[in-house]
């Protein structure tokens, strides 16, 4: 299926007016789901459709059709699908506000800057995270410390965090806020690690970049603390090609937010524009940044949404039949959500238990891969990468676990473009190993 191909026809021929019988694979498909192969299916060494990617966008018709509307009446910018968004986004993850941003880590830089991050500042944040975690912090000319992550749910330890939170104290070098990770799409215990923030005055970002639609002891991620920051790359559970979401319950933090998202201006764009005086500039107390999300993606954005909790439901019930499938094989530990936490399986990551594997990590994924497999390390420890290893002198030994989760993990395609028989071909490929 030549998907661009298609869109770009339909766009250029019809003049904007979306048809809905030029959307790519009409016909082909009974559920009216766009089977896109992804951009990397010609990647796999098998070729085409019998690559199973380890993740992939789902879009359908209403995305299709979402995206003419902006198209046809020419607002493209952050406007009035933005701030639909926005609001459905707040109500899903109960939160007062949720702002549109270009990105997780613009909204990360904006969450940090927004809060008055000063350069130097101490900032804790885990080793094993994806990088845009800590590189936030280095964007205020603030300082990141690492942080251990516990074994089991890959998040950060709430002792370990305590420990650091503590140390920095008594070394008159107190940290001023830190960095949660959901990684995956499970919560971090929120509930000791917001005492050790009440202990020691620290503001708490969530990096909720994987956590759309998770939850910890019946509340949504996103409003556990101070500000919550969402990712829409097409590697999420919901996508709108690259986009984020900040959200708080804080309406001076949120105003903050909305000023530098849109280069420090007093006024938006869109109110300008609606405003009896539109020709008037505002004024820009603030130096700000452009990290809007543009209404295209605002559009996409909603309809999306709108099928998160479906696209969830699916992934936990193929989660818990690979938990199942998977329980005979004493190499490979497979992730579970403990009580309380509900997990939205961004990524299913399990652990290659060392000593215990048919072969080491790295060789497992190789084999996979040839066998039409898509697989990744769950994520990489930043304490290791030669960006902080060399500014900060710090070794592989500082943060052991983040250095064996980065080693170890192995994450498996689990995603709604999946078929029955490609959760069975990857658990015979487990086993056949
Ligand atoms: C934990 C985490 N934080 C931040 C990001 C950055 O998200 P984005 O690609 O939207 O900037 C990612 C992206 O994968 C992530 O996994």
């Amino acid at each position: 299926m030549k998907v661009s191909e298609d869109k770009n026809s339909c766009i250029a021929n019809q003049g904007f007016a979306i048809d809905p019988d030029c959307r790519p694979g009409a016909g082909h498909d009974p559920d009216d789901q766009l089977r896109l192969n992804g951009p990397s299916a010609a990647l796999g060494p098998n070729g085409g459709n019998e690559y199973i990617q380890i993740a992939a966008p789902s879009m359908g018709r209403e995305e299709w059709l979402a995206l003419g509307r902006p198209l046809a009446d020419g607002w493209l910018t952050q406007g009035p699908r933005v701030k639909e968004f926005e609001a459905a986004f707040a109500a899903r993850h109960q939160v007062a506000r949720a702002l549109g941003v270009s990105s997780c880590t613009t909204a990360l830089h904006l969450a940090l800057a927004a809060l008055g991050l000063a350069p130097g500042d101490r900032v804790i944040v885990p080793s094993f995270t994806w990088v845009a975690t800590a590189n936030a912090v280095e964007y205020c000319g603030a300082r990141p410390v690492f942080c251990d992550s516990g074994l089991d749910g890959y998040n950060i330890d709430p002792e370990g965090f305590r420990r650091t939170a503590a140390r920095l104290a008594a070394e008159k070098t107190p940290a001023v806020a830190a960095i949660v990770v959901h990684l995956f799409g499970l919560t971090a215990d929120m509930e000791p690690i917001m005492a050790v923030a009440r202990e020691y005055g620290l503001k708490i970002i969530e990096d909720a970049a994987c956590a759309s639609g998770a939850g910890y002891r019946g509340r949504p991620a996103g409003g556990l603390a101070d500000v919550g920051c969402f990712s829409f790359h097409p590697r999420k559970i919901i996508t709108t090609g690259e986009g984020g979401m900040c959200t708080t319950d804080n309406e001076a933090l949120a105003a903050r937010m909305a000023c530098l998202r849109s280069h420090g201006a007093g006024w938006s764009e869109e109110r300008r524009h609606l405003a009896d005086q539109p020709y008037l500039m505002s004024d820009f107390d603030e130096l700000g940044y452009n990290y809007r999300l543009t209404d295209l993606q605002g559009a996409l954005g909603l309809v999306q949404l709108a099928r998160l909790d479906g696209f969830i439901a699916e992934r936990r019930s193929w989660a818990l039949w690979y938990q199942r499938e998977l329980a005979g094989l004493v190499w490979l530990k497979t992730p579970s959500a403990p009580e309380g936490f509900e997990h939205s399986w961004q990524s299913f990551v399990t652990f290659v238990r060392p000593g215990l594997a048919p072969a080491g990590r790295d060789e497992i994924m190789a084999r996979l891969h040839q066998g039409g497999v898509g697989c990744r390390a769950g994520t990489h420890a930043i304490h290791q990468l030669g960006y902080y290893r060399r500014k900060y002198g710090l070794k592989e030994a500082d943060f052991p676990n983040a250095a064996l989760l980065a080693a170890q993990t192995l994450a498996l395609p689990l995603h709604n473009q999946m078929t029955p028989n490609d959760y069975q071909r990857v658990v015979d490929a487990l086993k056949s190993l």
